[in-house]
């Protein structure tokens, strides 16, 4: 088997098992309560037959004992009555669908998504608040629980619905997520809002009270008016939102392609046999191209020029874009082209898709001579002030200042995915080996054996091969996921889709011939 089928196939279980939430002991204790899991649930409310596309289903993997599978929340976007929804779904068969770090992270970067283009966004809600241990991670902080709440009161005022569904027991936090909605359905003996639950209440006031009188869905909607409708059941509740998204007037529609999506030809293989798995040989980055756009069909800008770079004009699923590729390390000439192709793009109002694959700028007396830190900071510059949207997939490797000219995660792109051959981190782990052994040898000073020497190298060398790992890096929402290398197509031509039709910036801009 190709390594790179190995990796697919690695993703493929390490997604199966993290789906299956907080093991079988809390699921059978969900099953048995009448609860659906938060997939169903999901399955219930979208569109049938329509796409739902999840993010970062490996949010915390690897963290907290891998205790947190999902950071225990499942996001993601589907249809509902043919309207693009963002889905926030608390699994509370994970510590009681408690809020971790990551949990907040991966909540709030479903809000950003929504926020920036305009989706609806239905909670369902199954959740204890703030994870109590890790309390100083989660709440005190302007992006921690309190900035998700922001972001809630924001959306509503900008028009953009926010719709929750009740399912369990939600106290403090995971009360305020429907109190902050525009609608509220609770599902009756097993959903509960109270800001306060039982165990606060008599911490606070000494008041002993249970979980049901104090905030159970016939009180709070027939009583205090905090939940505006009840159900009798959770799929009535599911059947009710559905009914709710439906009546949301006009809502948000995706705008279809100017032109009928062509698929990309056969002959050209598929994005995974051109996957650049071992980073230190060549990719066919051409190849890699062709087999991802309709009809296999790149009208490249300046090939002739800057060849460390390929840019070019093509289509996805019919809607037209602008592709940057890495195709060796950046250099001034490959930078400043990138720059004007930005500027091309941004003007013609073309999204851009960056695929990386970067081992950094080039560095050297040479480079630094031609002025390699201004014509960088060009390319760079242009990342950061295009107003079209931006899409980036690490195809390889995402290293130093490259992942900034390549728009990484700091430059917004709309959406960031990662293949499951990436590496991302300032330097290779050769590299960095080198580098820190360098600059400690002035305090090592003579007294440094040969052996300390290797050690340093060693414990380097395994520190920067751990934090390059694409599932380090998606554990702690760096990208929006790990997908498959020939899924990219697909999930690019969703993205752009939801983008498409947006009001946009389309003041004039020059195009300054770099
Ligand atoms: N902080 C820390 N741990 C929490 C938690 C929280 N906010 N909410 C749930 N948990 C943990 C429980 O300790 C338990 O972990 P364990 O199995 O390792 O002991 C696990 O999550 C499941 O909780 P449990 O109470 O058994 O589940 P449940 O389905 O019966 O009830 C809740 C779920 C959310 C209604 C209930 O756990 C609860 O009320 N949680 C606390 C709410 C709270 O006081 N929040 C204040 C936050 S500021």
């Amino acid at each position: 088997m190709a390594e790179i089928d190995a990796l697919v196939s690695t993703l493929r279980d390490t997604l199966q098992s993290a789906s299956q939430g907080g093991g079988e002991k809390f699921r059978i204790r969900h099953a048995e309560r009448g609860k659906l899991f938060v997939r169903d649930r999901i399955d219930l409310i979208l569109d049938a037959e329509t796409a739902f596309l999840e993010l970062s289903p490996l949010a915390a993997h690897g963290l907290y004992g891998g205790e947190v599978p999902g950071a225990g929340i499942v996001t993601g976007i589907g249809m509902i009555h043919d309207q693009p929804c963002m889905i926030i779904a608390n699994d509370a068969t994970v510590k009681g669908g408690s809020f971790f770090a990551e949990t907040v992270r991966k909540h709030s970067r479903a809000q950003e998504i929504a926020q920036e283009h305009r989706l609806p966004c239905i909670y369902l809600v199954d959740c204890g608040g703030a994870f109590l241990p890790e309390q100083d991670r989660v709440f005190p902080d302007r992006d921690h629980f309190g900035g998700a709440f922001w972001r809630q009161c924001q959306m509503s005022a900008e028009g953009i619905p926010q719709i929750s569904v009740v399912f369990g027991g939600c106290t403090a936090g995971g009360a305020y997520i429907p109190a902050l909605s525009d609608q509220v359905i609770m599902v009756r003996g097993t959903g509960r809002i109270h800001l306060g639950g039982p165990p606060i209440v008599k911490a606070a006031i000494n008041e002993v009270v249970d979980g049901e009188t104090l905030g159970g869905a016939d009180m709070q909607t027939t009583v205090s008016g905090v939940s505006d409708h009840i159900a009798p059941d959770e799929i009535t509740a599911l059947q009710k939102l559905r009914e709710i998204v439906a009546n949301l007037g006009d809502g948000r529609r995706i705008a279809p392609p100017s032109m009928p999506p062509v698929p990309p030809k056969a002959d050209h293989g598929t994005p995974q046999d051109h996957a650049p798995v071992d980073l230190k040989r060549p990719t066919d980055m051409r190849a890699l191209i062709h087999s991802m756009v309709d009809g296999s069909e790149l009208s490249e800008f300046k090939p002739d020029y800057g060849s460390t770079l390929i840019t070019g004009f093509a289509r996805i699923h019919g809607y037209p874009v602008g592709i940057l590729a890495n195709d060796g390390a950046l250099f001034s000439e490959s930078s400043v082209k990138g720059a004007h192709f930005i500027e091309l793009c941004d003007q013609r109002q073309i999204p851009l898709i960056f695929l990386q694959n970067i081992t950094g700028f080039m560095v050297g007396t040479e480079a630094e001579r031609g002025g390699i830190a201004k014509h960088s900071a060009k390319l760079v510059y242009a990342v950061a002030t295009a107003r079209v949207p931006k899409y980036t997939v690490i195809v390889g490797g995402s290293y130093g200042a490259g992942n900034y000219g390549m728009c990484g995660r700091g430059f917004r792109p709309r959406f960031l995915f990662s293949w499951p051959n990436a590496r991302i981190a300032t330097m290779s782990p050769d590299v960095a080996s080198t580098v820190v052994t360098e600059l400690r040898r002035a305090s090592l000073k003579g007294s440094a054996s040969k052996q300390d020497i290797a050690e340093l190298d060693a414990k380097t060398r395994a520190q920067f091969e751990a934090q390059s790992d694409p599932y380090y890096a998606t554990a702690r929402l760096w990208d929006d996921g790990i997908i498959e290398p020939n899924q990219t197509r697909d999930v690019l031509g969703l993205c752009i889709a939801l983008g498409a039709g947006l009001e946009q910036d389309t003041g004039p801009r020059p195009v300054y011939r770099m």
